[in-house]
């Protein structure tokens, strides 16, 4: 039987212990689960365990909020929204990494907080891009935003992308990343990294629902070019995208990285399991509603065969552990 293997986002961060180790619920130390011998499952440089005595038995101080001027609005069509904004110099070091988050004020009250994932972190000018999908009334709120407008910031958050070891560990290899709508913009940290560890990549971009690619400026950074493709089709993958995952992973491609709708996350491993290339690593947008961000409030929980839960905003592991084993009942 396979062990699953799952991380913490936060662990050995500063951030780390937080709350879960102070109700007995880590996701990685067992003694911090109420077990009385060591069964660490994920080294990361620091025991969560003595830490969290160090720390005098309670959690290291959460994520800050930060005051960040804006710089730049744009609106690039009907109901998405550019926004850059200047970031403390230690945040935009924090939000470089693929996967990363913040959550954005946009009442007194706090439970209106947005999480918007970072489309690029300059950490050369410290600004910050975002590019927001308007949709429900947290983010309509984002409309008013204008330049020299002060924006509150929480963060840094970084589990906005399952299956991050692939992404990380990937070096001098071929990767093929398919981005759909919104999903274009937290792909680019991905191409990012990917693009540095020298892999080779095939990038297919699927506009829909929008009139245009909105990241064109950060993808020739990384990339000389890519493929407009419709990817999917009342709710199935088209053949054109079914061709295209088969040629490129014919052609040496080991990752793929599916930025997108949850469905369009589920069809390409589905897709893979049939053509029998479950090798084929995934990662892909963590598409999970966050509100607290810090594994607390229980609404990014999901519920998987066995009775088990999971924190989707502190959880990370392959893909393929979120879409299979599933319930959701
Ligand atoms: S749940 Fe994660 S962040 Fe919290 S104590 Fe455990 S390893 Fe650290
Ligand atoms: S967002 Fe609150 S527990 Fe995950």
């Amino acid at each position: 039987m396979d062990r699953e293997l799952i991380d913490c986002i936060d662990a050995g961060t500063e951030y780390c212990p937080c709350h879960l180790a102070e109700a007995g619920e880590c996701i990685l130390c067992s003694q911090l689960h109420g077990k009385c011998f060591c069964d660490c499952l994920n080294w990361k440089g620091v025991c969560i365990y003595q830490e969290f005595n160090n720390n005098g038995k309670v959690a290291k101080k959460g994520r800050e909020t930060f005051r960040c001027k804006v710089k730049e609005v744009e609106h690039l069509e009907g109901d998405v929204l550019l926004i850059r904004f200047i970031a403390p110099h230690k945040l935009a070091l924090d939000l470089v990494h693929p996967g990363s988050y913040v959550f954005i004020r946009t009442d007194e009250n706090f439970y209106f907080d947005v999480p918007i994932s970072i489309m690029e972190s300059d950490i050369e000018s410290d600004i910050v891009s975002i590019m927001i999908e308007i949709r429900g009334i947290k983010t309509k709120k984002l409309l008013d935003i204008k330049v020299d407008d002060e924006m509150v910031i929480r963060g840094p958050y970084w589990n906005g992308v399952f299956g991050l070891k692939s992404v990380n560990e990937l070096k001098d290899n071929k990767a093929l990343i398919i981005a759909r709508g919104i999903g274009m913009a937290p792909s680019i940290p991905v191409i990012r990294k990917l693009s540095n560890n020298k892999n080779t990549l095939k990038i297919v971009i699927d506009k829909s629902p929008y009139k245009d690619v909105y990241v064109n400026e950060y993808l020739k950074q990384y990339t000389e070019g890519y493929e407009e493709i419709n990817t999917i089709d009342k709710g199935k993958l088209t053949d054109e995208i079914k061709k295209l995952i088969e040629d490129e992973i014919a052609n040496g491609v080991t990752l793929i990285h599916v930025a997108g709708a949850d469905i369009l996350s589920f069809k390409v491993i589905e897709f893979l399991n049939s053509i029998n290339k479950r090798d084929i690593k995934v990662s892909c947008c963590n598409n999970a509603k966050m509100c607290c961000g810090e594994g607390v409030c229980g609404s990014c929980t999901a519920r998987f065969q066995g009775h088990r839960v999971k924190r989707l905003c502190k959880v990370q592991t392959d893909p393929r552990n979120i879409f299979e084993g599933r319930r959701f009942i």
